[in-house]
């Protein structure tokens, strides 16, 4: 009896969301406000944490910028700055554990608070075939992308916890949903950046912990030169150009401010999530083959071939 009941309330509850969700895609609802709060954003020196990092700081909020590459870090630093807000920069490798760990302190002791809001954004993909790829370059997609996220979020989730308060975004991909030929190491930590935040969602729920809120960002191509030459079937790409990094960040922005879980960006990329999940695998194979997705990783691995052969000394974390 009361198994019928729970399951009853669940009905409801579940159709309670569906409509609730569905009224959200045009009656946005009211962002929470953010000022005061203390963001850190990871790979703050790129396309994407950098226009973050400003919007962050239109809202009102503090930032902590980390990145590998100082100059650029200090770039955004100064950009933020010349909105009137306050950005400190770090130089961290968020592959190094020690690094994250010790730089952590180093943000509490330094600001004497926690932070508040945690960006996970830095990312790489190594723009090799996998055959012709160095093990390290690899490697290193999989520490970026995922394992950096363990040692961040171990880092600044024990406060946010123990205070009932926080934020943990996720920048992963629509690559992350869904995969494409040739950019393998890419996907494996995208998939695992998915599921890692999932996972971590819904131990939060689990455990009741109503104050930290999650958001999992997946972005199509971003016109950041991160995959620069990337390329669908010309007819397909007026629906699906590669976004602007100011509209993408605006969306997810939107998203993380009304505590949304997930957001694709595009819209349009659910499509491909679902039919994923509903068509047989062959099917999906014709869809990409007429859609040129098959392929549109290739002139992008042809363009980055000059690019890595003039720097033949890439760091390795
Ligand atoms: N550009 C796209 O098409 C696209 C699409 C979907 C998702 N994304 C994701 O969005 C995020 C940001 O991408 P972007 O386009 O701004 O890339 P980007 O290359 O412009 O910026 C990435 C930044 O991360 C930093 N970084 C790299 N390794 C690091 C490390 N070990 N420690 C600290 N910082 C490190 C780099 O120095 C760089 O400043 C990434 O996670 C990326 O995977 C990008
Ligand atoms: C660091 O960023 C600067 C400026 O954005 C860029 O010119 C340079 O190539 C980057 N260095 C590395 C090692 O990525």
């Amino acid at each position: 009896m009361i198994f019928l009941m729970d399951m009853q309330m669940m009905l409801l509850d579940m159709i309670y969301f569906i409509l609730r969700n569905s009224v959200r895609v045009v009656l946005r609802p009211r962002t929470k406000p953010i000022d005061g709060e203390l963001v850190l954003i990871t790979g703050a020196g790129g396309g994407l944490g950098r226009l973050f990092a400003q919007e962050f700081c239109k809202q009102g909020a503090e930032v902590v910028l980390w990145d590998v590459n100082s100059s650029a870090n200090e770039q955004t630093a100064k950009l933020v700055r010349e909105l009137g807000g306050q950005a400190h920069t770090y130089s961290v490798d968020v592959t190094n554990r020690d690094d994250v760990y010790q730089n952590a302190d180093k943000v509490r002791r330094d600001l004497g608070r926690d932070v508040s809001i945690l960006v996970n954004n830095a990312g790489v993909v190594a723009g090799k075939r996998m055959l012709e790829c160095p093990d390290e370059l690899l490697e290193r997609t999989l520490k970026v992308n995922c394992h950096a996220l363990f040692w961040t979020v171990k880092a600044f989730l024990p406060q946010m916890k123990a205070q009932d308060h926080g934020h943990i975004v996720t920048i992963a991909s629509v690559l992350g949903l869904f995969s494409t030929a040739c950019v393998e190491d890419y996907c494996a930590s995208k998939f695992a950046a998915v599921g890692f935040h999932e996972s971590l969602a819904h131990e939060l729920l689990a455990e009741q912990v109503e104050g930290v809120k999650t958001t999992l960002v997946c972005p199509y191509i971003v016109d950041t030169g991160m995959f620069e030459g990337c390329k669908i079937r010309t007819e397909v790409e007026l629906f699906l150009a590669p976004l602007d990094p100011q509209y993408c960040v605006e969306q997810a922005m939107n998203a993380i401010l009304i505590d949304q879980p997930l957001v694709c960006i595009p819209r349009l990329t659910y499509l491909p999530v679902l039919f994923r999940a509903l068509l047989p695998w062959e099917s999906n194979v014709i869809a990409y083959r007429f859609m040129g997705s098959d392929k549109c990783m290739y002139p992008f691995i042809d363009s980055m071939k000059p690019k890595l052969e003039s720097a033949p000394t890439i760091e390795v974390a």
